[in-house]
């Protein structure tokens, strides 16, 4: 007799539904969890794993910045990272708020930024770089940390040793292209001050020694912001003026390729002063506004954040959307630093293809396309 199992599989057949829904996100209400409590995953990664969003992010928690600018204590010190999901980009669960649990041995002294998470289909790995302070401004290393499943937990593995520069200075992000290869944009201490990417190996371990440089400059403040996304076969880097958690934001400065690897051409600025203003390509510190030079409490950025991402969501079959992921420090209604919005910004594309200045939405509508799967018997 056949065994009852075996006997089912030829009668089941399983197939996608797909539905659509309209979402409304919001860059002016709290996001909160599942529980009510606010989604507390900053300067991160949001990205979509099969059928599921998933925000990795910096635990600022419950300190208060006190000054304009970072002042090396309140989102430097007890970081851990978090792990939110959800199959709408509007409802929120929270999976841990401690992802990477290596960094509470530490995290007193070691500040810890930037979890970057991308899916290896080589080896099946969920890869995660990060930002630490025992690597940044000290040498070309960025620590790495890998798990089975997106859920963590992430284990620390040996880190990654960049060949681009000498000394990472203050951010690194992973991009992952079409075909699987993974590279690393991070910006140098050494001079000249530059943005470089550079391709890893296929297990993503380790790095090829392969990279490009997308942006130089010769004087100090650097650039930061960095979210690289491709669209229609070419390369974006949205760049920025140095802004340590400050609460004027900071510009993206555009840069395009068509190789990764090859030569990289300043396209366009896509986030003006709020004013309208083209801010100064530069200020003499990252404790300037420039879009109000004398005045860290004049005229903010357009986008009133510093950039951390570029988002690259396939929301439906027809749609991906890229979105630009930034922290809006200082912007929460009661001083705590971990309730600080984010600025989620849809970027939009002029029929040449060339993206548009960005402009801050309250709230902007997206229509997401849900699929589950189903067995007819
Ligand atoms: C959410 O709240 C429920 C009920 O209060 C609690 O049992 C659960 O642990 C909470 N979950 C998280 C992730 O905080
Ligand atoms: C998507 O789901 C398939 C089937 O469960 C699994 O094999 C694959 O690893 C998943 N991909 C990602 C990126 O999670
Ligand atoms: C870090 O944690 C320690 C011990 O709990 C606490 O005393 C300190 O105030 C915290 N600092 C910040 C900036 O959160
Ligand atoms: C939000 O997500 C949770 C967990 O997936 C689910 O139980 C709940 O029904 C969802 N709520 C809404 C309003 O979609
Ligand atoms: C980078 O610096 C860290 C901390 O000082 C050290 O542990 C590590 O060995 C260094 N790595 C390289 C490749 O120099
Ligand atoms: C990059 O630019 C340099 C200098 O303009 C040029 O010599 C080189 O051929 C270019 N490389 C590519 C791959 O286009
Ligand atoms: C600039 O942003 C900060 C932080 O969100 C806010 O407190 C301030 O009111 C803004 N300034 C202006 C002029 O809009
Ligand atoms: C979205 O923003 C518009 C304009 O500010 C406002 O009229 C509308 O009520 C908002 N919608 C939601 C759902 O927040």
């Amino acid at each position: 007799m056949w065994p009852m199992s075996f006997f089912c599989a030829f009668l089941v057949s399983s197939f996608l539904l797909v539905s659509s829904k309209q979402v409304v996100i919001s860059n002016v209400l709290p996001r909160l969890d599942t529980n009510g409590s606010y989604v507390d995953a900053h300067d991160g990664c949001l990205v979509k794993f099969n059928n599921t969003y998933f925000i990795y992010g910096t635990v600022y928690g419950k300190c208060h910045q006190s000054t304009t600018i970072c002042d090396g204590e309140c989102g430097y010190i007890n970081n851990t990272f978090a792990l939110y999901t959800s199959s709408d980009l509007v409802n929120w669960t929270l999976i841990s708020n401690n992802i990477v649990p290596e960094v509470t041995k530490d995290n007193n002294h070691i500040n810890y930024w930037m979890p970057n998470v991308g899916y290896n289909s080589r080896t099946g790995q969920y890869v995660m770089i990060y930002w630490s302070s025992r690597y940044g401004f000290q040498n070309a290393t960025v620590a790495l940390a890998v798990s089975s499943t997106p859920f963590g937990p992430f284990v620390n593995v040996p880190p990654l040793v960049m060949q681009g520069g000498r000394v990472i200075s203050s951010t690194t992000g992973l991009f992952v292209d079409d075909d699987n290869t993974a590279y690393v944009r991070y910006n140098t201490r050494d001079a000249p001050l530059r943005h470089v990417i550079e391709k890893l190996s296929t297990d993503w371990m380790t790095s090829t020694g392969q990279f490009s440089i997308i942006f130089e400059k010769q004087d100090y403040p650097w650039y930061e912001g960095g979210g690289v996304f491709k669209r229609k076969g070419i390369y974006y880097t949205m760049l920025s003026t140095d802004c340590c958690f400050c609460q004027w934001g900071a510009d993206a400065r555009t840069f395009t390729s068509t190789d990764l690897l090859g030569n990289w051409t300043y396209l366009s600025q896509l986030d003006y002063c709020a004013d309208g203003k083209t801010p100064p390509d530069h200020v003499d510190g990252m404790n300037i506004n420039p879009c109000s030079i004398n005045d860290p409490y004049g005229t903010n950025f357009t986008i009133p954040a510093q950039q951390f991402n570029v988002a690259t969501l396939p929301i439906s079959s027809e749609e991906t959307l890229y979105m630009y992921y930034g922290e809006r420090f200082r912007s929460s209604k009661d001083g705590i630093k971990g309730h600080d919005f984010q600025a989620w910004i849809p970027i939009e594309f002029m029929d040449n293809d060339t993206p548009k200045p960005m402009k801050f939405y309250d709230n902007f509508t997206i229509t997401i396309q849900k699929e589950y799967s189903a067995e007819l018997i």
